[in-house]
């Protein structure tokens, strides 16, 4: 196992607090020897329970038993048979991230992050966040008895999230700015040996966020999908599956990897102006999107995203926030499956562009639903019709469903 820089190769040891590297400021990654492993995986893995720990010797973990768990990963993966049928895919599957113990898949990421902390012997976590990542590592430092410290974009975060954060006992700190000016605060302080860094940029992190990949290979009885689709924020995740995929290829299990389609909110999408015109990444100073855990205007890990995504042969595309809200209801009302708005993303991206005929009707297609509905009540409320009030008598009650049409 080692971890090493994507850009000039340099090298870091497993013990090294380092986040990007020193070098050149290059993204890390995490390399283990596949030929080792392909002697023992499948069949170890088979023998645990479904969740992120099953695939332990492709975990960064020196010390697993440090592991600081709540039973992550082990997700549903959804065939929606009803939406399928609108949109004119019989293999069309949602990967349900909302089922994780603080309802995203952050939390894949967290118990690895926070396991390296432990194996580390750091004291005080600290991040930047959109809300998942702070509810997440505010929960992982409770369980581990750490100091959790978060810097959340001021009034910019959903209700439930900003909750799990408090509840659990965070530091939160309301930057009267945006998630990047967050994030480079949270990058310069943990510049010192103060505060371990649990963004994105961390790369233990992502090594657990790429087990969602493993399970829908074992979900999709051994084989990845042809399409995975999926959020695009700070683009950590679409990086984190799109290595899980590889790996497979690596360790010989399946010859094929899907095609990876990233999108973004149209009013924080930065990542897709970079892959149109072929240049590298501008950030954006202004990003506003009804999808607030995506609300992103200078992704860090886009030169990863953008590696993914050419590699795959997959695309980044964008949708606007009517969609996206569109997109959460027609989930919710064909599966009954209640995701936030930036978790509707890839299905929005599927109802705007089933008719471009890149996807064909026979194909596996896996929207990953990153978070659970119930992180963002007012954007559900804000756009439902209100309960209607009425006497409390069955006559009423009766003349009331009528009126509208029930019976
Ligand atoms: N979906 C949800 C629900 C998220 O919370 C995020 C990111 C994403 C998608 C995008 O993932 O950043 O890896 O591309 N949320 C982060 C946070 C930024 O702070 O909670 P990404």
């Amino acid at each position: 196992m080692r971890v090493y820089c994507i850009e000039c190769g340099k090298e870091y040891g497993l013990m090294d607090r380092v986040y990007t590297c020193r070098s050149c400021g290059g993204l890390l990654d995490i390399e283990y020897d596949y030929e080792a492993v392909k002697e023992v995986v499948p069949s170890v893995w088979l023998k645990r329970s479904m969740g992120v720990w099953r695939y332990l010797e492709l975990l960064p973990v020196l010390n697993p038993s440090l592991r600081v768990s709540m039973g992550e990963g082990g997700t549903r993966l959804v065939h929606c048979r009803r939406l399928g049928k609108m949109l004119n895919l019989r293999h069309l599957y949602v990967k349900d991230e909302g089922g994780n113990p603080t309802g995203s898949f952050k939390d894949r990421g967290m118990t690895i992050g926070v396991t390296k902390a432990l194996e580390l012997g750091v004291r005080n976590l600290i991040c930047a966040s959109t809300g998942n990542t702070s509810s997440s590592l505010a929960a992982y430092s409770a369980r581990a008895g750490l100091n959790c410290i978060v810097l959340i974009p001021s009034g910019k975060i959903a209700l439930g999230k900003l909750a799990q954060a408090l509840i659990y006992g965070a530091k939160v700190l309301a930057v009267k700015g945006g998630f990047d000016e967050a994030l480079r605060i949270v990058r310069e302080l943990s510049a010192k040996p103060d505060f371990y860094l649990l963004n994105s940029l961390n790369p233990y992190r992502l090594e657990g966020q790429k087990t969602g990949s493993f399970e829908i290979y074992e979900q999709l009885g051994g084989r990845p999908p042809d399409w995975l689709i999926i959020p695009v924020g700070n683009a950590g995740n679409i990086s984190a599956y799109w290595k899980g995929f590889k790996e497979l290829t690596l360790l010989g299990l399946t010859d094929l990897r899907p095609k990876m389609v990233g999108v973004q909110a149209r009013g924080a999408n930065p990542l897709v102006k970079a892959f149109r015109k072929h240049k590298d990444l501008t950030p954006l100073d202004q990003v506003e999107t009804v999808a607030t855990a995506i609300r992103i205007g200078n992704p860090v890990n886009w030169r990863k995203a953008i590696r993914a995504v050419e590699e795959s042969g997959g695309l980044l595309d964008d949708v606007d926030d009517e969609d996206i809200i569109k997109a959460q209801r027609l989930l919710a009302k064909t599966e009954g499956l209640f995701v936030e708005p930036a978790g509707a993303v890839p299905i929005a991206y599927l109802m705007k562009h089933r008719e471009d005929g890149l996807i064909d009707v026979d194909d596996v297609v896996v929207c990953v639903a990153t978070g659970n509905g119930l992180k963002d009540p007012d954007i559900a409320i804000r756009f439902s019709e209100k309960p209607k009030e009425v006497e409390p008598n069955t006559e009423c009650v009766l003349e009331e469903l009528r009126r509208i049409g029930v019976v």
